[in-house]
């Protein structure tokens, strides 16, 4: 039902900014702050010289010497700050503030995205619980602690659809899928600002397609593609109210976001009805001269600025050139007043001015540490991704017999953060081996050995060890790494296999011929078939976080079963990447799963299969599922219609467990190529063994509507399949049609 609403507010975007100019005869609360607010925002520009004006878009990092900065904060030309964690920092820079003409309260700024003190699992993470509430509770819990050190903005979500694992930084979004990553986007948005913390919606927009998968560089993206794909995520972070969205650092079809005024003004401030902050990613105002677009810091600042970048992150272009611009008549002042009265109306709308017409900010009390942790252990839990388990090798049981863990991994304390919490004392991290040892049953066996000389199994330690204890053992847990620090930002990957010496290790265990466990945290898809085929039982944990190792004895002993769904294709080798479920189909398609010389002319490599190796959506449980009575309310419908759509799911294992049920569409012909298959619907459903649910779905005639080449929905009547099932190799099928008015 929430996906629904969400998806119909996206698809009504375009008319809202009309709804909402439209007069009311009996102003609604929310409307009368509105109009409060601008008269308030009025009176203050009124009052404000043009360097103080200046200073609302200036946005520096904390690279200069801070009583210069302080000597800024007090002449009114610095508006907001980025990472200031330093507790005698922030009550200097609150002091210099209110020592400041007209004392216009300050931003502050951190990527506090998935942690602050106690991290949970890493974004891509929350997204495979396919559970939006979850990841809104867990963004509202990282909001509160952030929010205590004065901090009142978050560089967050990152709403980035990417098809390509070899970029780094699908680790902080929410994989490859639009409608999953609205889902998220929105959930993301309501529980950080529901914890104190303003937010900003990034990158906008293709930031997720660099060509090669390599960090920062440009993207090719039709405009229909762009508003198919990359675009409804931020569309649905605009509808659950994000106060900033942060352009992209990268060229979309050849210019540079920062500069690209028909993304940044023409599409999401005018067309998406985005009132809100736009601000420059990390010094992206200078570095348009990089791009060569700019011809020094001066072009740089006006281009960035006339484009509709209204905040100038770390580039201090601004600061020094925005003055000389209006000067010279470059860039006028009532550009200036517009880009400030977004800035000025955000702070309001935020509360940070003692006289804000919606009340002032309360920064809501600081969550007790038990309540936090309990959240992040759930999140690991659902996040899990058991992409095999041949033999039913999992969970262990008495049954089991002796187990050797096997791994640096399992003794570490490192939660494997990127962001944020690196600036703090980390908190206390339970050991996998620790975890295992109190959740292991009594009389059973636990076996360990190093391995490797760090969790990332660069290096080993101890390999002949390590192979002595799996043949001692009847059943072999390898715990595996991708290198700690190769996801994120500037990490992108052309080798997407194990790091170091792990597969080495992996080979000398299959050789002491006991079945496998392998346990993998990784911040993006790898490309695992060799390993995959070498071992029982394969499962995906992320990065997973302070409470992680706990959750995974939890999973290990099952305690509870595995759920996490895969939120981007896993694909069999680095060539055939990018890839998804959600390709066009062509004039030669792949036919079956084993391409081989006989199918040559159909789209596809003549050394690799056409599959991937674990689909989008793809993931197991300790039980299994059946689905069947697939069911649409009607054969057809109007373009303003809609049809429910109905399918029995039954637990036919011996334990209970969870499945995320997944709806696609496709359209079968239509003006353009549609995607082979689309995703329209989930849910997560709990079931004990034997039991049945029946799962409904709405879909409406306007959330099939796909864009034009300028960007315009369209449905278009025709022909639609629908499948339905636990990933998107979905095979149960149905149709309906949406008919000509
Ligand atoms: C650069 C990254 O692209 C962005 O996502 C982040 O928020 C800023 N740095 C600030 O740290």
């Amino acid at each position: 039902m929430r996906l629904r609403l969400i998806l119909l507010t996206l698809l009504t975007c375009f008319s809202s900014a009309t709804a909402h100019s439209t007069p009311s005869p009996s102003p609604s609360p929310a409307r009368a702050i509105a109009s409060e607010i601008d008269a308030k925002v009025s009176a203050l520009l009124a009052r404000m010289t043009l360097e103080e004006k200046i200073g609302q878009l200036n946005f520096p990092s904390l690279a200069f010497p801070h009583d210069a900065q302080l000597e800024a904060v007090r002449r009114g030309r610095i508006g907001a700050m980025l990472n200031v964690v330093n507790p005698d920092h922030m009550r200097d820079f609150q002091a210099a503030m209110a020592q400041s003409r007209l004392k216009i309260p300050m931003l502050f700024a951190l990527d506090a995205i998935y942690a602050f003190r106690i991290a949970f699992p890493a974004p891509i993470a929350w997204a495979a619980t396919w559970r939006p509430e979850l990841a809104q509770r867990a963004a509202e819990l990282v909001a509160l602690e952030t929010a205590q050190t004065g901090i009142n903005l978050t560089f967050g979500p990152m709403v980035d659809i990417s098809r390509d694992p070899r970029w780094g930084r699908v680790i902080e979004g929410a994989g490859e899928d639009p409608f999953l990553a609205a889902a998220f986007a929105s959930a993301r948005v309501t529980g950080y600002r529901k914890g104190g913390l303003a937010t900003s919606a990034k990158h906008f927009v293709g930031y997720g397609a660099p060509e090669g998968g390599r960090d920062y560089n440009g993207a090719q993206i039709s405009a229909a593609e762009l508003f198919d794909r990359y675009i409804p995520p931020f569309q649905a972070a605009i509808a659950a109210g994000t106060e900033t969205v942060m352009a992209s650092f990268n060229t979309v079809n050849g210019i540079p976001v920062t500069a690209n005024q028909w993304l940044l003004s023409d599409v999401l401030k005018n067309r998406l009805g985005f009132d809100g902050i736009v601000m420059s990613d990390f010094a992206a105002v200078t570095e348009l001269v990089n791009h060569g677009v700019a011809a020094d810091h001066a072009d740089a600042a006006r281009k960035a600025f006339n484009a509709g970048i209204d905040l100038d992150m770390a580039g201090q272009a601004y600061d020094r050139y925005l003055g000389d611009a209006i000067a010279g008549g470059r860039v006028s002042t009532a550009q200036i007043d517009a880009a400030v009265r977004r800035v000025l109306t955000v702070k309001y709308r935020m509360g940070l001015f003692a006289d804000s017409p919606g009340g002032v900010r309360k920064i809501p009390a600081r969550p007790k540490e038990e309540a936090v942790r309990k959240a992040a252990r759930e999140v690991a839990r659902e996040s899990f991704v058991l992409l095999k388990n041949s033999g039913a090798t999992l969970p262990i049981t008495p049954k089991s017999g002796t187990v050797a863990l096997i791994g640096a991994a399992a003794i570490a304390t490192n939660d494997h953060s990127w962001y944020g919490p690196a600036l703090l004392e980390k908190p206390k991290t339970e050991t996998l081996l620790d975890a295992l040892k109190a959740r292991m049953g009594r009389g059973q066996s636990l076996l360990f050995a190093e391995g490797f000389a760090d969790p990332c199994g660069l290096a080993f330690k101890d390999k002949a060890g390590a192979v002595a204890t799996a043949k001692a053992a009847d059943l072999v847990v390898l715990m595996a790494a991708e290198d700690c620090v190769a996801s994120g930002e500037g990490v992108s990957r052309t080798d997407l296999g194990l790091s170091g010496v792990q597969e080495e290790m992996l080979d000398a265990l299959v050789a002491a011929g006991k079945p496998i466990v392998l346990i993998v945290d990784t911040g993006r898809p790898l490309a695992l078939a060799d390993v995959s085929a070498k071992v029982a039982t394969l499962m995906v944990t992320w990065h997973p976080g302070t409470e992680g190792r706990a959750a995974l004895a939890e999973i290990l002993t099952g305690q509870y079963a595995p759920s996490g769904k895969l939120p981007m294709t896993f694909p069999r080798s680095v060539g055939q990447v990018p890839i998804s479920y959600s390709d066009l189909p062509t004039s030669r398609p792949m036919t079956g799963d084993d391409h081989s010389f006989g199918d040559r002319y159909t789209t596809g490599y003549i050394d690799e299969r056409p599959t991937p190796l674990y689909p989008f959506g793809h993931g197991l449980s300790y039980t299994t599922f059946e689905y069947s009575h697939l069911e649409i309310s009607a054969p057809r419908m109007g373009r303003g219609g809609k049809v429910e759509v109905r399918v029995d799911v039954t637990n036919t294992g011996m334990r209970s467990g969870q499945e995320v049920v997944q709806l696609y569409t496709r359209q079968l012909v239509a003006a353009r190529s549609r995607p082979l298959r689309e995703l329209k619907g989930f849910e997560k459903v709990a079931l004990k063994p034997g039991q049945r649910r029946t799962v409904r779905f709405v879909l409406n005639a306007a959330d099939l509507a796909y864009h034009d080449d300028d960007g315009k929905p369209v449905i278009e009547p025709g022909k639609f399949d629908v499948f339905v099932g636990g990933s998107a190799a979905a095979d149960l099928e149905s149709s309906f049609e949406i008919a000509a008015d």
